[in-house]
């Protein structure tokens, strides 16, 4: 009897040291297990006689219900230890900036001024840029549209407060003020692109007050309007990934081209969805034409010598046409599930030979 005491406590002691799960678990086994110490002296029990066997058997399972305690009691010290240990091991600094290819959605429009300018960069165009506010001069009077020209009222210009001299600013209407900037910046050739922010007052699904165009100009020697198709036409196959667009010009009318023209992309509305390149139906992408001799002149380039084509084209309508998003005004709503949803990985960097939307 005295030795089951000294056993017992032999064993409780072992389990309070335990020093991990597994190490309580050997214990245990090696206790109560099938062949354990304290079963291997129940089996015992039978060749006792009937009054020690009651007063052994009793101690007996005694030890084993206090050993049972004692083990449930140390393992759920031991889990305790372990789930703080895995806590600790786990913990998150959420002040960390995340991996970049888990954080923020890229804009589909600047992901589409990215593929617009990675087609252009192609065909040897560079990037210019010109202020959101901007003086009247570049964005009306350089174009060919003096004070009182009528075509000024085609834009819903927002105006800012005129200054002392009665002059006053005005947010851009166009990307087209960037063409002057451009001309009177340096000798030509020119060939560049401006994508940029525009400004008009005017709102419903197709429109809102700011937007985003893409300029392009080319000022060289003996340029015509075939180059502009050319452009256009690789441009619009590259943008699309189509094999094939059918285009048609328009004739039309801007003050600071001539001839000049809307392009219209032939397209398949059939089925609900819109195919682009080939169909019966027509969707007008941009306005273009050759550089009014005009325009040249107000950036002292002399016409008989140069030449140039122009287009501006709405990039918020192509980014809805490309990618499926329905209205214009939830482009600028910063709703993040629509950024979500819409929005690229900034890992998805378009180029060209690896496609331009993967
Ligand atoms: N600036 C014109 C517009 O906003 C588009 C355009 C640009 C047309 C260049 C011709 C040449 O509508």
């Amino acid at each position: 009897m005295d030795d089951l005491v000294e056993l017992e406590r032999d064993l409780t002691a072992a389990v309070a040291a335990a020093a991990d799960l597994e190490a309580l678990e050997r214990l245990r086994v090696a206790a109560l297990g099938k062949k354990g110490t304290l079963t291997e002296r129940m089996k015992t029990l039978g060749a006792l006689d009937p009054d020690t066997r009651k007063a052994v058997g009793a101690r007996l399972n005694a030890a084993k219900d206090a050993l049972a305690d004692a083990i449930a009691a140390r393992r759920t010290a031991l889990a305790e230890v372990a789930l703080e240990a895995k806590l600790a091991a786990e913990r998150i600094d959420v002040t960390l900036a995340p991996h970049p290819a888990q954080a923020g959605r890229i804009h589909p429009v600047s992901q589409v001024i990215d593929e617009i300018t990675e087609i252009f960069a192609d065909m040897g165009f560079a990037v210019a840029e010109g202020p959101d506010i901007e003086e009247d001069f570049y964005n009306f009077t350089a174009l060919n549209m003096p004070p009182e020209h009528p075509a000024r009222q085609m834009h819903d210009t927002f105006y800012l407060p005129a200054r002392a001299d009665g002059t006053q600013m005005v947010l851009r209407t166009h990307t087209s003020p960037v063409q002057i900037r451009t001309m009177l910046a340096g000798p030509p050739p020119h060939r560049v692109i401006c994508p940029g922010r525009t400004f008009r007052l005017d709102s419903d699904q197709t429109h809102t007050p700011m937007f985003h165009q893409v300029e392009a100009l080319v000022i060289d020697r003996a340029i015509h309007m075939g180059h502009l198709k050319g452009a256009i036409e690789h441009f619009a196959r590259t943008f699309f990934e189509v094999p094939r667009v059918t285009m048609r010009f328009r004739p039309s009318y801007f003050p600071f081209t001539e001839p000049s023209a809307e392009v219209d992309i032939g397209c398949d509305r059939s089925g609900g969805t819109i195919r682009i390149g080939e169909g019966s139906d027509w969707l007008e992408i941009m306005g273009c034409g050759m550089v009014h001799p005009n325009v040249l002149r107000a950036c002292n380039l002399d016409p008989d010598e140069w030449q140039g084509f122009a287009f501006g084209m709405g990039i918020d309508r192509i980014a809805m046409l490309k990618y499926g998003a329905p209205d214009l005004r939830a482009f600028f709503a910063s709703d993040l599930r629509w950024l979500r949803h819409y929005g690229f990985s900034c890992l998805d960097v378009p180029t060209l030979a690896q496609g331009l939307s993967r």
